[in-house]
């Protein structure tokens, strides 16, 4: 079974970066060639402040459901919003609880794909710059060489918030697609991974 996880940058409830990742998500389990040994889930963002103080005597129950979730991924799929130029606080928040401990990262070397969503023509393009510029940091390995931008991104949705747009759908098809060649990559090099 392979294992992917989702994460939004955004914890807004009508998300449009969530409906990116749900689409991708879809996609991912209907077309890609990873068929039905694939497991997907979400991993939420929504935990506490990090504070190297607070880590010393232990990981908040929130971070440690967050931790135990992307640790158990084979690839993580991000979805940033833009706030400001640059990826919301609370993402680069998670970013840095699963950077710790300092050697047992659990952001080294783990395969990501990212991509962003606004309603703006530029999709976040900055916010996912610095987002891929973090995870470079973080030793994590990208999946996708060409960022993956939408913009415009309440034009591709219906009244439910999911996305409808036919090429949008496509671009996401194409990353899903990215994640699972990735994915049975791994496979084939350590069969104990994907
Ligand atoms: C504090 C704040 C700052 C924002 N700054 C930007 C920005 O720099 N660029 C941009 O494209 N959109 C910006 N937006 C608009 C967001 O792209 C928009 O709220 C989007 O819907 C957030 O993503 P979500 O739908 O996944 O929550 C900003 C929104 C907020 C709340």
């Amino acid at each position: 079974m392979v294992g992917i996880v989702l994460i939004s940058g955004s914890v807004r409830a009508d998300s449009a970066n969530a409906a990116v990742l749900r689409a991708v998500a879809d996609q991912l389990t209907a077309a890609s060639g990873l068929g039905s040994t694939v497991s997907v889930a979400t991993a939420p963002i929504d935990v506490p402040l990090f504070d190297e103080d607070v880590e010393a005597v232990g990981w908040p129950a929130p971070v440690q459901g967050l931790r135990e979730v992307v640790a158990a991924a084979d690839a993580l799929i991000i979805s940033t919003p833009e706030y400001n130029g640059s990826m919301p606080g609370g993402l680069k928040n998670a970013l840095d609880w699963l950077s710790r401990p300092h050697g047992a990262s659990l952001l080294e070397g783990k395969l990501v794909a990212t991509l962003s969503a606004s309603p703006s023509p530029y999709g976040g393009k900055w916010a996912q710059d610095h987002l891929r510029h973090v995870l470079g940091v973080c030793s994590a390995r990208l999946i996708n060489a060409e960022e993956l931008v939408v913009g415009r991104v309440f034009d591709a949705r219906n009244d439910a918030g999911d996305i409808v747009d036919p090429e949008t759908l496509a671009s996401l098809g194409r990353l899903a697609d990215e994640v699972a060649a990735a994915c049975l990559a791994e496979a084939s090099n350590a069969p104990a991974r994907c």
